[in-house]
């Protein structure tokens, strides 16, 4: 690992206190980086050196106010990974009620647009910077078996496309947008669903889920200079699950 990649680069992370939100943290502090976890809670345990600040990304002026914050007395530019997200719990589209899929879309699309939109003005303003956002296998790639997440997979599938269109509006100020799409990883966004493990892991070729760390190094490389040509990919990062 090139301990010197983010030297003087700053990152916040939203979701920062979530389980692929943290490993995000570690990774890119022992890169060099000065890292910002934006969460609406979890921010009593972050890893040592991570700066923790509370946002709802369901609220702009939340989001504007710490963006506020953060060029307060600093101008260097900070950038962005999106990794906050939810997930219905297993519930039919047909029995979904409509509150339900508002709030998954809530978070994952609109907030990612809300933030995306915050951070990506004060990059375009100093000259570019660079934005990851999390989506999904469940986005393009697959349909999750045997649960049913229908506002997920929406709003995941969007996520790309969101990302994909900023990428070609922004790309020309200098600021690269990505996706990074895991497939099944070990967090607390899967807890609840235990009982499914050993259904997800069977179609998984490699027959685990991925590490936290595993996803936090390909946000790292597309947040870096090494992905420098990386304008609006989606990199699916699956364990080979969507080839079953
Ligand atoms: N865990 C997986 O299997 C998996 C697979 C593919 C993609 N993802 C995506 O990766 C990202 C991170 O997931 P995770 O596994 O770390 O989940 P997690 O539940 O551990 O963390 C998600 C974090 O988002 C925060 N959050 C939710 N709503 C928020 C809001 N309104 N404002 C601010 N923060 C908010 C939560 O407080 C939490 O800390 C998500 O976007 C998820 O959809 C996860």
């Amino acid at each position: 690992m090139d301990t010197t990649r983010f030297t003087d680069s700053r990152v916040a992370i939203t979701g920062g206190a979530g389980g692929i939100g943290q490993a995000i943290a570690r990774r890119l502090i022992a890169e060099g980086a000065e890292v910002y976890a934006l969460d609406r809670r979890g921010l009593d345990k972050l890893p040592e050196g991570v700066a923790g600040i509370e946002m709802d990304l369901g609220s702009p002026a939340s989001v504007a106010a710490v963006v506020a914050g953060l060029y307060a007395d600093d101008d260097r530019p900070v950038h962005l990974v999106n990794s906050a997200g939810i997930v219905e719990d297993d519930v039919a589209a047909i029995d979904m009620p409509i509150e339900q899929f508002d709030a998954v879309i809530g978070v994952n699309l609109r907030g990612v647009f809300i933030t995306c939109q915050a951070f990506g003005r004060e990059l375009i303003a100093r000259g570019g910077g660079a934005i990851v956002n999390i989506a999904s296998m469940s986005g393009n790639a697959v349909v999750n078996f045997p649960q049913k997440q229908s506002a997920y997979n929406t709003s995941k599938a969007a996520v790309t496309a969101l990302t994909k269109s900023l990428a070609v509006e922004w790309g020309t100020s200098g600021v690269r947008l990505n996706a990074l799409s895991p497939g099944y990883v070990d967090t607390p966004l899967n807890h609840l669903k235990a009982d499914m493990h050993d259904i997800w892991k069977r179609d998984v070729v490699v027959g685990r889920f991925a590490t936290p760390d595993e996803v936090a190094a390909s946000v790292a490389f597309l947040l870096s200079d090494d992905a420098k040509y990386y304008i609006g990919a989606e990199l699916l990062m699956d364990g080979g699950y969507s080839l079953r």
